[in-house]
């Protein structure tokens, strides 16, 4: 087997609180491979958002330590909120992460106009984030996320508030350039059918403080199309991560 691109070993996490701190993440124990898509599952409060922001170097375990094979990584991260600049266009916000590595602007600007056609907000370029709607803001993160040409993809269910035909067009998109373009993916989701759709594995974590309850391998074919979800396989599946979610 390939060398882990990603190996984190009892990793824990621990807020301050006034009771004397807030378990959130505690010993978690998990690698991904190269090129690996995998789904975090998890209720709300088991420290999903936690974790990905330590992945992303935003914040210090308490615990324990995380490795990324061969150095750090170029990370693309999609948050929970869209955390667009609210001064900056829609288009200013996609090319955010090619200015701040000195990339001319030229340059950026062709690069995020095939990301807006790539997420469907052709006619928005100009549009201030206040004027986008949940869904279309959480589209220009998504290109923002994806701009720099990130070797690991941190999503914080990034789709969360799109509308069903939009999502499934995600859905579609993303598996195509995870393919593509050989990325590895940790995307949290609430979603079994999404996480079944798009992981080669989903990590569900027990209630908080999180730890892993089950690592499930999604052994259904690639490639995906909607009709596998109306498979007896894919039922199981989902029947079983149900179950471990509770
Ligand atoms: N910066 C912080 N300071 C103190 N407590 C925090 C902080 N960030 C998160 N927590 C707490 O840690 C726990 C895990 O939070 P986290 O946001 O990681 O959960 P989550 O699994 O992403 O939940 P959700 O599904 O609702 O997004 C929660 O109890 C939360 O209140
Ligand atoms: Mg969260």
């Amino acid at each position: 087997m390939a060398e882990p691109i990603l190996t984190v070993h009892d990793l824990s996490v621990t807020f301050p609180d006034p009771n004397g701190g807030l378990d959130a993440l505690d010993s978690l124990s998990f690698i991904i491979q190269p090129r690996e898509f995998v789904c975090v599952l998890g209720p709300s409060g088991s420290g999903k958002s936690t974790l990905l922001r330590i992945l992303a170097g935003l914040l210090k375990p308490t615990g324990g330590s995380y490795t990324f094979a061969g150095g750090r990584p170029k990370i693309g991260m999609v948050f929970q909120e869209s955390n667009l600049m609210p001064w900056r266009t829609a288009l200013d916000n996609i090319t955010l992460p090619l200015e701040l590595e000195g990339v001319s602007p030229d340059g950026s600007r062709l690069r995020a106009q095939e990301l807006i056609d790539l997420v469907g907000l052709q006619g928005f370029e100009s549009s201030w984030p206040r004027d986008l709607s949940g869904g279309m803001a959480q589209r220009v993160a998504i290109a923002r996320a994806l701009i720099h040409d990130p070797d690991i993809l941190l999503l914080d269910e990034p789709f969360g508030s799109l509308d069903a035909l939009t999502r499934e067009r995600m859905w579609t998109e993303l598996s195509r350039i995870w393919q593509m373009r050989q990325k590895t993916v940790l995307m949290v989701t609430h979603s079994i059918s999404e996480s079944l759709f798009l992981a080669d594995r989903v990590l569900v974590l027990t209630q908080r403080p999180g730890r892993i309850k089950v690592d499930l391998e999604v052994d259904l074919p690639r490639p995906r199309a909607d009709e596998i979800r109306f498979t007896q396989h894919f039922g199981d599946l989902a029947r079983r991560l149900k179950d471990a979610i509770g």
